[in-house]
Formats: structure tokens, sequence, C-alpha cells
């Protein structure tokens, strides 16, 4: 298991992250099923058994309902929490009668966003609270004040932030006195602009990447622990069926399948492993649901890239020489 540079403190913390955003049936506002709890529970199974311990949620998710039927599956095993790091996000409102979709870090929603989560998850304490996205009318003292509660209520262990560049999370650091600890980001071989900033500075093509400058040095130094969601690249590289798909992308799976072979590994371990191989030890986040593919991603920490398959990956993904 590698060395994460700010779980320190999280020492049982896995180099993969279970996403949990497909538990929970359909985003509505209907009760969870006996089918939505026994799915739950097999992906927990699956996760724990591939060496995945940190399980990643948020209040939104299913409308509440993944967060549901997670904390059923562990009502009924709950010898699991020990070995699990729960991470859940708040932030984000949908339409509702107060009004329309919005953002909402004041410290009365992640207060009583923290509440519903622990009811749902049926657990006393979340290991990592992160704010989903950020929001343009927050206020760091108020989310400050907010965490501190949060921490002394012993109702959350760790903080952390989502979709956020380098100043905003230096503007919260500034108020908040613990350490942020994680920053979550789309990232994989079909969302590239953190690796594409890395290397275009001063080049036109620079200006259409938006990863947020300094993010992923922050990864390397190990201030923040970046946790890439999306990073399976929706299944597009590892079995999905790409008829009528980007020739580039078809040529980019055809890649994986090649490099899955020479490594005697999965398709799905090459594509992880291409966020692993970063020197800012990138934790993916995988979404799937499906029990042998989460076998097969947990294949990613046995293989380590060689630099040449790695760029390999990156241009044939690029459709394009480096500069
Ligand atoms: N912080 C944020 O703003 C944010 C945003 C989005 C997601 N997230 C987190 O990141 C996690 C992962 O994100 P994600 O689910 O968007 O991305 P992902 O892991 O790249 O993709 C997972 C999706 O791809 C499908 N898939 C994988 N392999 C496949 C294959 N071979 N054939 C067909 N379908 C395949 C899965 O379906 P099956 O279930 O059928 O395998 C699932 O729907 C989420 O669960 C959530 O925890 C965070």
């Amino acid at each position: 298991m590698s060395d994460l540079p700010i779980h320190r403190a999280l020492s049982s913390a896995s180099p993969i992250v279970y996403g949990c955003m497909g538990l929970g049936g359909p985003w509505d506002t209907g009760d969870i099923t006996r089918a939505d709890v026994d799915t739950a529970r097999r992906c927990i199974e699956a996760a724990l058994a591939a060496g995945i311990t940190v399980f990643d949620h948020a209040d939104i998710y299913a409308l509440g309902k993944a967060e549901s039927a997670f904390g059923a599956a562990l009502a009924e095993s709950p010898g699991l929490r020990e070995r699990m790091i729960i991470q859940s996000k708040c932030g984000i409102r949908f339409a509702d009668a107060q009004g329309t979709k919005r953002y909402d870090l004041s410290p009365e929603w992640i207060m009583a966003s923290v509440d519903g989560s622990l009811q749902r998850l049926g657990i006393e304490q979340l290991d990592i609270l992160m704010l989903h996205r950020p929001d343009p009318l927050m206020a760091p003292d108020a989310i400050a004040e907010a965490f501190s509660r949060l921490q002394a209520q012993g109702k959350v262990a760790h903080f952390g932030v989502s979709n956020m560049n380098a100043p905003q999370i230096a503007l919260l650091q500034r108020a908040i006195a613990q350490p942020l600890v994680v920053n979550q980001m789309e990232m994989s071989l079909l969302a590239r602009d953190a690796f594409e900033e890395e290397v275009l500075a001063g080049h036109r093509g620079g200006a259409s990447v938006n990863f947020g400058p300094g993010l992923i040095e922050q990864g390397v130094a190990g201030e923040i622990q970046l946790q890439a969601w999306g990073s399976l690249a929706g299944g597009w590289l590892s079995g999905r069926n790409l008829s009528g798909a980007m020739p580039t992308r078809q040529r980019l799976a055809e890649r994986v399948a090649q490099l899955a072979r020479s490594y005697a590994t999965s398709r799905e371990a090459i594509v992880l492993a291409w966020l692993m191989r970063h020197p800012a030890r990138i934790q993916p986040v995988i979404g799937t649901t499906d029990a042998a593919r989460i076998a097969a991603c947990g294949q990613a920490t046995d293989i380590s890239l060689l630099r040449e398959d790695w760029y390999s990956l990156w241009e044939t993904a690029r459709g394009e020489e480096l500069p």
C-alpha cells in the first residue's frame, strides 16, 4: 500500500477510493429498496476485498439514498465500519421550494448537511467532510467556526474540499484551524487538464486548459491529497462499447488494452495506474457498481507504469505529440 502524503493521520487510507455515487438507486425522493441495500453491500465487500478502505459519499448522491443504502448495509454488518474511512461532501443544493439550484457553504447548511449524512449513514463521525464546490457567497470565517464546532462535537475528524482552485483553498485555509487534507477534482486519461497545464506554460494551447495552476504541485509537495473523480473515464477505455466514438478514443482504448496484456493486468488497472504513477500520488475515486470491475480496479496497486508507457498513453490520448 502506498504511503499517501496527507493521510498520515488516516493510516488505513488506501491508494484507491470507492465512490458511492452509483448506490441508492434512482435520484428521486422514494425509499431505498432491498435491492439497493444488497447492491451497496456487494460493492462494499468487493471494495474491501480489493484493498479499498476509503468510501466517498455526498449528501446529494441519489438525493441522500446512496448514504441511506450504504448505512443500511453497514447496520447489517456493523463490524465493517472500523475497516473504513468514510468521507462525505456538502454544499450543493438542487432547486426546491426555497429557490433555484445553488451552492450553499453557509454554516447552517454545513451543520444540517453533516447531521443528515451521519443519520443516513448510521455512524457517529465522518472521517472527512469535504466542501463539494466553491460557493462564491462563502464566508471563510463562518466556515471555520462551523468546522471547529463539528470537530468539537466529534461529528467530523478531518476536512477537505472538492473542485476548488489553489487561491480558494488558500483563502479558506487562512481562516480554518484544521488542515484541509483533500481536494477532489476530475482527472483521468479523458480529463487531462492537470497534466496539460504542467507542460503548456507559455504555449498558446495552454489557454484552453483549466485545472487550476498550482493544484497538482500542492499534491506533489504533500500539502493536500488529490483525489480524482471520474477516474475510470466512465469505462470508455476499459470495455464500454466504442462504436461511433472518435478515432482518438478508439486508439486510446486499444493502447490501454495492449498495455493491460503486457503488464498482465486489467484495462481498469492501466487507466487508474496512469493517475497513480504521477508523483502527486493521486487517489483515483472509482464509481463502478460492478463487483468484477471493482476487483479489476484493485489490480492497479500491483503495477507501476514505465515512464515510456505513461507518456505513450498521454500522447495517444492527446492525439498528437507533446510540444
Ligand atoms: N467531487 C465531485 O464533484 C464528484 C463528481 C462526480 C463524481 N464524484 C465521485 O467520483 C466517483 C466516480 O465518478 P464517476 O462515477 O463519475 O466516474 P467513473 O468512475 O469514471 O465512472 C463510473 C461509471 O462508468 C461506468 N463503467 C465503468 N466501466 C464500464 C464498462 N466497462 N462498461 C460500461 N460502463 C462502465 C460505471 O457503470 P457500472 O456501475 O455499471 O460499472 C459507472 O456508471 C463517484 O462515485 C463519486 O463518488 C465526485
